[in-house]
């Protein structure tokens, strides 16, 4: 029986031991008059002292030079928490215990003035009998709370700074016959089909249980008994039950099947004392020939990390926040979660049981700070290396995490903490779960940097290791099993080459997978000077020393919305592989349990970005098997002249827990063209009718019907295009060749290294300006044809040999062919974008693209993308990475609209065989490059448009000096041309 103490607690903070009240607890010392504070919750994000972010360091580095085990006494924050409660009836007369689910850092409990206990480590429960304290009536408990302990020593994960109680805390009480533990082992037999269950019970009180009695009922998720035993306690008020369970359905995360298992505890007289409900999952979790295997298959992890995140409430987050985790998890074709980097709420290992996620369970241990400095390896004073006085704290996080977390079927892994370098207080961990818990593995990267230790654990882990070095493991003939226990740094706009690592799963057997860093931004919602909400970073809050932005990695954006970086999550983490084609679908079921029973196949056949054809069926193809379902495109449908896309998507036929009927779980695509004799050739006709050309002193103009065109010898570009009355350039057309700075290129200091693009792109001079008319040239003031082109030759400081020239071809119904054409030179640092950049009035800010998206992409992010339709805002284009940076574009552009609210605007065209990439935003690079926070944004007043022909990866291995992959790059030598059309847009009549 449980009877919570959540809600509102009274609160008295001071910023160290010497300000507290310490003679709070008593029970003459009345603290009615205090403030509140919400339990569970951080003290720090209820109005007293502030978050603080930091990496690697400790937090009170520069300003306490403490070293292990001593902790910092000017500031160490103390939080004196009372509760005042009355015992519920029910459990009058009972033993009574709390339960302190999580307190961070350390705290001591007093009951009624009575000293109950003292407790470390954040992330497991602390329970307490508070049996020989309680009194009837009213009991006044009181918590006092330390954000630097010993503990602290341990607790340096890369994360926000807080303290307080901020998991739940609840009274219970228990029977007299209480089973105070219980193991469970679901395990299969060699043929991975036979179920044999281990029941382990241990009674609370020994002795007396000798005459208590215990029947246990295995029932499947249906609820029907497929097994009874029962069973008597021993003097040690033990028992264990070993039985075969015949057949079983086995649990895996492709097909979570959870048995319960009930125990009712009988005393003597044969009464019911207490009724227990387990969860089991029959599995087997093992290493076979240095792969590891779930049952009987080579199993990879297309994992997360995921901390423990809202931006409201910190690490003390809801069950709503868990169920909207895992469902996205699952949607996004996730099967694996490490809980970076310490136990996580009891409910989220509830969750990955029921819904099927595989979970590395990590132990509270980080002392990053203690032996890495500045990122160089400096373990002089490391912690707890081979110090026996760290040993039983260690140990402690050890014990508290397996014993608590032992029976769920999710956690297939125990690790031994992150980022602690390597010695014999972790090797004697890895020991002790090795031993006491031989069906699981363990797991350990920090040997990585001290290879003595190798021995901690099971598997090679690395983080951040690039795929070169990840094959050279690979191929070293190895003898674990490899996977990245992190990679894929999410930072701002990141997961640039992704590909590179999932196409190792196929290649190399002991390549098992990877977690990305990582789930969630760690930004905390606070209020800008003018009261509105932001998402803030490290040192917004005056928190200092501070790692500022490098808390925001996420895959989802702290306020739980998806960033576009899911899209090639999603689709390079699906294990089922779609490639359709004219004639067919080819299936991968890479599943190693689930057929695509469950699943149906859809096919849209799109022309020019318009579907055209659609059909949905069945697809049955068993785990592991590859088959082609056949596909008849009626003749009709293909028989027109275009660009032709199958989309090819396997959906669920009914919703599951964790998705709604009709979600996609897997998606293919296959792009072809059909030409007609109409449109053979690949230029395209000249439109009718002619324009007129007046070559001014300082300008060209070229006019037709409803339209007018200046050029500017003066400005050197293109200045006005008006369409009917409107006009479309508000800012003329210049070349570009800087991106706003996305994190990962601050992190390979992109502007240092390539800050000659950034001045190129400010300051240009044009050196020639070129009229033709037709393919003549213009004889007099004025004169007419088919077709004028101006051309625009560029010279730029960085060097006097490159060259730049944009030609505008102006037709007689007002499209304006623009062709651009950069010829490089060696020995410059790689371009981030060779663009053409213009600004529209703000007034057009709506889009609409036929172009790979939905999401924002990149070249070395555009598996998830897809050839298709879509509109936007301009306004939803930018991504709001925390800092912001270039986000938003699109590659495979083959058309544009850009439209006001009456459907006025400019179209961009491109030819499917060389389309060009594409931002739109209500920003320019330098503008976003300027600022820190979205709020250092100015106003809009313009909608910017850049037009490349190509643009640099946004890479991703990591985002403190990993370069993009080398196809990914520009180098400054190359040649390239790109070429699109302007064009009025009227769809005012729509
Ligand atoms: C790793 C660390 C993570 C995080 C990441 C960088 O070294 O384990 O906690 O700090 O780097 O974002």
């Amino acid at each position: 029986m449980r009877s919570s103490l959540n809600g509102n607690w009274k609160f008295s903070y001071a910023t160290n031991a010497a300000g507290r009240i310490e003679s709070f607890y008593r029970t003459d010392y009345d603290c009615h008059g205090w403030e509140d504070i919400q339990v569970p919750g951080h003290i720090q994000l209820q109005g007293w002292g502030g978050p603080q972010y930091v990496n690697t360091m400790y937090p009170w580095d520069g300003l306490d030079g403490v070293r292990p085990p001593a902790i910092p006494e000017e500031y160490n924050p103390v939080g004196s928490y009372v509760k005042h409660f009355r015992l519920p009836e029910t459990m009058t007369g009972q033993p009574v215990y709390i339960s302190f689910q999580g307190v961070e850092s350390a705290f001591y409990v007093w009951l009624n003035g009575e000293f109950v206990g003292y407790a470390e480590d954040s992330f497991t429960p602390s329970e307490f009998d508070l049996t020989p304290f309680l009194k009837e009536g009213e009991n006044k408990l009181a918590v006092e709370v330390y954000q630097r302990s010993t503990g602290s020593w341990l607790e340096d994960q890369d994360f926000w700074r807080f303290s307080g109680i901020f998991r739940e805390v609840y009274l219970y009480t228990v029977p007299q016959h209480h089973v105070r533990d219980l193991r469970v082992l679901a395990e299969l037999d060699d043929s991975y089909t036979a179920g044999r269950l281990t029941v382990d019970l241990e009674l609370l009180k020994q002795g007396i249980s000798a005459s208590a009695s215990v029947l246990m009922e295995l029932k499947d998720a249906s609820g029907e008994v497929v097994l009874a035993e029962h069973g008597h306690f021993d003097e040690q008020g033990k028992h264990s039950f070993a039985v075969d369970a015949g057949i079983v359905k086995t649990w895996s995360a492709e097909r979570p099947y959870l048995y319960s298992i009930c125990l009712s505890v009988m005393d003597a007289d044969g009464v019911l004392v207490e009724a227990i409900v387990q969860k089991a999952g029959f599995r087997r979790f093992e290493m076979i020939d240095k792969v590891m295997c779930l049952n009987g298959k080579r199993i990879v992890f297309k994992g997360v990390n995921r901390h423990e995140f809202n931006s409201r409430r910190g690490r003390s987050i809801t069950k709503e926040d868990m169920l909207w985790d895992i469902k996205t998890i699952k949607q996004n074709n996730m099967n694996a979660v490490r809980t970076s980097h310490y136990p996580n709420q009891t409910l989220w290992y509830e969750l990955c049981d029921e819904y099927g996620i595989y979970v590395i369970d990590e132990m509270n241990l980080e002392s990053h700070g203690s032996w890495q400095k500045m990122g160089a390896v400096e373990p002089s004073w490391n912690i707890p290396g081979d110090h026996p006085e760290w040993q039983g704290s260690v140990m402690d996080r050890a014990v508290s995490m397996l014993e608590r977390d032992k029976n769920h079927p999710s956690i297939l892994i125990w690790s031994c903490g992150n980022e602690s370098y390597a010695g014999e207080v972790i090797l004697n961990v890895s020991n002790y779960f090795r031993e006491t818990d031989p069906g699981r593995l363990v797991h350990y990267e920090g040997v990585f940097h001290n290879r003595k230790f190798d021995a901690t654990s099971d598997m090679e882990s690395r983080m951040y290791a690039k795929p070169a070095d990840i094959i050279e493991y690979l191929e070293s003939n190895p003898g674990k099993p490899y996977i990245s226990c992190e990679y894929m740094h999410a930072m701002g706009n990141s997961i640039g080459g992704m590909h590179k690592y999932t196409e190792l799963e196929d290649k190399y057997k002991l390549y098992q997978g990877g977690f990305i860093w990582d789930y969630i931004d760690q930004s905390l919602v606070k209020k800008d000077r003018y009261g509105r909400e932001y998402l803030a970073y490290g040192g917004d809050f005056d928190d200092r020393p501070t790692d500022y932005s490098f808390c925001g990695n996420g895959i989802v954006f702290a306020d739980r919305t998806v960033t576009p970086k899911m899209q090639e999550v999603k689709f390079l983490y699906q294990n089922i592989k779609l490639e359709p084609s004219r004639f067919g679908v080819k299936i991968k079921n890479g599943n190693l349990f689930e057929s695509t029973e469950k699943l149906a196949l859809s096919v849209r056949l799109l022309r020019n970005g318009h579907e055209v054809y659609s059909w949905l069926g069945e697809a049955r193809v068993e785990a592991g098997d590859v088959a082609v379902v056949p596909l008849e495109l009626p003749d009709s449908s293909v028989h027109e002249a275009g660009e032709y896309a199958i989309h090819a998507a396997l959906v669920l036929k009914e919703a599951e827990l964790w998705a709604e009927a009709g979600h996609e779980v897997a998606f293919g695509e296959a792009v072809f063209e059909v030409s007609s004799a109409a449109n053979a050739s690949e230029v395209s006709p000249i439109p009718a009718g002619s324009v007129r050309v007046v070559e001014g002193d300082v300008n060209i103009g070229v006019s037709g019907n409803g339209f007018s065109i200046l050029f500017s010898k003066q400005v050197g570009s293109l200045v006005s295009v008006r369409y009917g009355n409107r006009e479309m350039i508000a800012v003329p057309p210049a070349p570009l060749f800087w991106r706003a700075a996305t994190d990962n290129d601050k992190g390979t200091q992109l502007g240092y290294e390539a800050g000659v693009w950034y001045a190129a792109s400010l300051a240009r001079r044009c050196t020639n300006v070129k009229l033709t008319v037709d393919d003549e040239g213009i004889s007099g003031i004025t004169a007419s044809g088919a077709y004028a082109t101006v051309a625009f030759d560029y010279a730029f400081s960085v060097s006097d040999k490159l060259q730049f020239r944009v030609a505008y071809t102006v037709y007689a119904d007002g499209s304006i062919r623009v062709r651009s054409g950069y010829k490089g030179v060696p020995g410059l640092p790689n371009l981030p974008i060779v663009a053409l950049s213009f600004k529209l009035s703000a007034d057009y800010d709506h889009t609409e693209w036929y172009a790979m998206g939905p999401e924002e992409n990149y070249i070395d992010r555009a598996f998830g993308a897809r050839l298709g339709v879509f509109s936007r805002k301009v306004e939803q284009l930018p991504s709001p990475y925390l800092v912001p940076q270039e986000s938003g574009n699109r590659t495979g552009v083959r058309r544009l609209a850009i439209t006001d609210s009456r459907g006025l605007g400019i179209s961009l065209t491109a030819a499917p065989s060389a389309p060009v990439e594409c931002n739109v935003s209500p920003y320019t690079a330098f503008e976003l490059e300027n600022a820190a926070h979205a709020w250092e944004l100015p106003a809009v007043h313009y909608t910017v448009v850049t037009v490349a022909g190509r643009q640099m990866g946004v890479g991703g291995d990591d985002s403190w000096g990993a370069p993009v992959h080398d196809e990914y790059v520009i180098p400054s030598d190359c040649e390239m041309t790109f070429e699109f059309v302007l064009s009025a847009v009227d769809r005012s009549a729509e």
